[in-house]
């Protein structure tokens, strides 16, 4: 047992994810069961650079589980990547006797929180929530499968018309570098078609399926396309093309936008949440530090925050193959 952890605080930071309350109220209710000082931080880094602190204790965080949004409030914060910002931050944690930070985030804020604790030796550990699911050695972060069941049900109701005025609709999901959300709800909700930025396949070769698809009988289509997806053209862009190589559809395009980020979380983020706040709190509490605590076959697990955010994306080969012979 680390005996000079006897109060942690917590954040979140960069987007918001579904589950991120649970998240804090685990970490809240496992202080307090260990009999530790909880301090919240609001406004992510940028918080902790101004001292915008608050005593947290377990009835603090009542009636937030089932919340989507974070209660601490979350920013990018620009003064946190610069040296001067992460001192100041530093020095606001030791003049509240902080021993130990637990941050909630994605890939930015495993960043920023690698880099202070390195220049403080100040122990840190992340849990992953962003809904894009791009966190190296975690199967699932937070907010992810709440995401995807917004999702399709926004997709099942645009389906609705497509069917109806037998249209092609382009659905933009969420997804700047990963195609998770697109390859797993273009499946879940029956797409004719899904792109995603770890692979180009070309605007032809989508003009192709869908004219092979239109002949085998299907009278309305629709395409999954993640936001950050590399044929070059935006999505609108996109539909123009198809519009102007295949007369065969009447087009229509639809951003799903931040929809994707709100809402209550899924039973499985909450219960995720729970054992990763859990984990973190134990985590800091043996001594651990520049580590994320992520889940991988059901049981948690501790990644060095080094290979959490390496940026190594891989397509699922295997969906992919699904969805391909699905969409036949
Ligand atoms: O949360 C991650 C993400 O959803 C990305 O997929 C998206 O590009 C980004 O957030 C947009 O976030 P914001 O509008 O907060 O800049």
């Amino acid at each position: 047992m680390a005996e000079n952890i006897r109060n942690i605080a917590v954040l979140t930071s960069g987007g918001d994810a579904p589950g991120m309350n649970a998240a804090i109220r685990a970490v809240v209710r496992a202080c307090s069961f260990y009999k530790l000082d909880c301090t919240g931080v609001y406004r992510g880094y940028q918080g902790l650079i101004e001292a915008d602190f608050e005593k947290l204790d377990a009835r603090s965080v009542r009636n937030i589980i089932n919340k989507g949004g974070t209660f601490l409030k979350s920013t990018r914060s620009m003064e946190f990547k610069t040296k001067k910002g992460r001192k100041k931050a530093y020095d606001n944690l030791v003049a509240n006797n902080v021993d130990a930070l637990v941050v909630i985030g994605g890939d930015g804020t495993f960043t920023g929180g690698q880099l202070f604790s390195q220049e403080h030796n100040f122990p840190i550990v992340g849990i992953p929530a962003t809904i894009d699911n791009d966190i190296n050695g975690t199967d699932f972060t937070l907010g992810y499968d709440t995401a995807l069941n917004t999702v399709v049900e926004a997709i099942d109701k645009i389906r609705d018309t497509a069917s109806s005025h037998n249209r092609l609709f382009l659905v933009e999901v969420m997804g700047r570098d990963a195609g998770d959300i697109a390859l797993n709800s273009g499946i879940g909700a029956g797409a004719e078609e899904i792109l995603i930025p770890e692979e180009n396949l070309g605007a032809e070769r989508l003009i192709d399926s869908l004219r092979k698809s239109k002949k085998s009988g299907k009278t309305s289509s629709i395409i999954v396309v993640a936001e950050g997806e590399k044929s070059g053209k935006n999505i609108f862009e996109l539909a123009k093309f198809i519009e102007e190589n295949l007369d065969e559809y009447e087009i229509r395009v639809s951003v799903l936008g931040h929809i994707q980020r709100g809402g209550s979380p899924s039973c499985f983020d909450r219960v995720l949440a729970s054992k990763l706040g859990v984990g973190a709190v134990e985590a800091l509490m043996k001594g651990k530090s520049e580590i994320m605590v992520g889940i991988h076959h059901q049981k948690v697990v501790h990644v060095d925050l080094e290979i959490a955010i390496k940026d190594d994306a891989k397509i699922d080969n295997e969906l992919r193959r699904v969805a391909d012979i699905t969409s036949v």
